[in-house]
């Protein structure tokens, strides 16, 4: 159902997830606003519609807590700007001024209940504790608008439960990215690569398996590449690494070899002493080294100029691509160069190149490119992944069972 099916919503307070999860700096000033642009049809589409809305969403990983440094407060200011109208910021998730916050509402006005994860059973794997948040947040709407795509495979109270509980039909951001990314998915001209990189390193690894399925050759760089270089017996010095997931790694290369497929490592990275991750603070000089020889006292940060050629050599021979997750350090100009020869092989692509997740489109939007030099930018980093594996998205499945 899309939100025409919802009947007449003049008056009606319409509960809507969206994907607001955007890259801050230290400041708090909003580095890439596309997420929060990429939502714009559906709530003027709302607003027009003389509806009062209601937005879900979270912001980083507050793990269950109310902490400031994860406010929704920058995104209410960037959202109100660019629909031209306040939005109401509650400085709670359910409680007494998100409720205030709804009852003032009157028609086309628009609330931003703070964020989602500030509540422990957002994300509890508890159903019934979910279900019991889910059924406060239902108490703020009378139909239920799913549009946050980038959370759709995350199965949280205000994604999934609360969809059970409502009304409900997906928002056209929802409907768009299904709709594009069903090209990846049904049929892609071949040879297909899926470029890997990224922070969140224990959740790309959880994906590598039924993307070896699909596509033919497999790009790795980002937080994740010292994991497979440790799995290979190199040494990686004090780079990010996933010790539990070593043999995972070893069995992908090898089921990778069974099946004919590839899996890209670089050759060389760059290394620096150390960084602050938080204060995006590298320390020492960066050198480039090769992947048999970082030093024990390094931290690999970027991949190295002979990979940049060879990614952007395997990227350029492939008619579909998609990539999600920076090869580096981004933010940080001598840490961008991997990812900045990876984006711009993407653009370009002689076929279809899709850029996911809010790093990358934030990476690729940094470096200088425009939207258009891509085939597609995704608002979905992990939920395009899981898409393009062909899982079950339970944001989205809810919807279909649920109507
Ligand atoms: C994202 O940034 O990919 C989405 O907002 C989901 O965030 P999460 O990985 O913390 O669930």
């Amino acid at each position: 159902k899309s939100v025409a099916d919802l009947g007449d919503l003049t008056g009606k307070r319409v509960l809507i997830r969206c994907d607001f999860n955007v890259p801050l700096d230290a400041e708090k000033n909003i580095t890439d606003d596309g997420r929060i642009r990429a939502a714009l049809p559906t709530l003027t589409q709302l607003r027009e519609a003389g509806a009062r809305i209601v937005i879900m969403a979270h912001l980083g990983r507050p793990k269950g807590e109310a902490n400031p440094k994860y406010s929704l407060a920058p995104v209410a200011a960037r959202l109100g700007e660019l629909l031209g109208t306040d939005v109401h910021l509650a400085a709670d998730v359910v409680g007494e001024s998100a409720q205030a916050t709804v009852a003032a509402l009157s028609d086309g006005e628009v609330a931003l209940l703070e964020n989602v994860r500030y509540e422990p059973a957002e994300e509890s794997k508890d159903e019934a504790a979910r279900a019991e948040l889910a059924a406060k947040y239902a108490a703020f709407g009378d139909v239920f608008v799913s549009d946050g795509f980038g959370v759709v495979h995350r199965k949280q109270a205000s994604v999934y439960d609360v969809a059970k509980l409502l009304p409900n039909a997906a928002g056209s951001l929802v409907a768009k990215e299904v709709s594009i990314l069903k090209a990846l998915t049904e049929n892609p001209e071949r040879p297909y690569a899926v470029v890997l990189g990224g922070a969140k390193v224990a959740d790309k690894l959880s994906v590598i398996d039924n993307l070896l399925k699909v596509a033919d050759t497999l790009v790795i760089g980002g937080g994740m590449l010292f994991t497979f270089l440790a799995a290979q017996g190199k040494g990686i010095g004090k780079s990010l690494v996933d010790e539990g997931n070593l043999e995972t790694c070893r069995n992908y290369l090898a089921e990778a070899e069974a099946a004919g497929k590839r899996i890209l490592l670089p050759v060389d990275v760059r290394v620096a002493d150390g960084m602050d991750f938080g204060a995006r603070e590298v320390f020492g000089p960066v050198d480039v080294v090769s992947v048999d020889a970082i030093p024990a006292d390094k931290m690999g940060l970027d991949i190295g100029p002979e990979s940049e050629v060879l990614f952007a050599d395997a990227i350029k021979a492939a008619k579909t691509v998609f990539w999600n997750g920076p090869m580096g350090v981004f933010e940080i100009k001598e840490l961008a160069e991997g990812t900045a020869a990876v984006a711009k092989a993407l653009t370009e692509v002689d076929g279809l190149s899709v850029v996911g997740g809010g790093d990358s489109a934030a990476a690729v939007r940094t470096l200088g490119h425009s939207d258009d030099e891509f085939g597609h930018i995704s608002t979905g980093g992990g939920a395009s992944l899981e898409f393009l594996e062909g899982k079950e998205l339970p944001g989205i499945s809810v919807l279909e069972e649920n109507n």
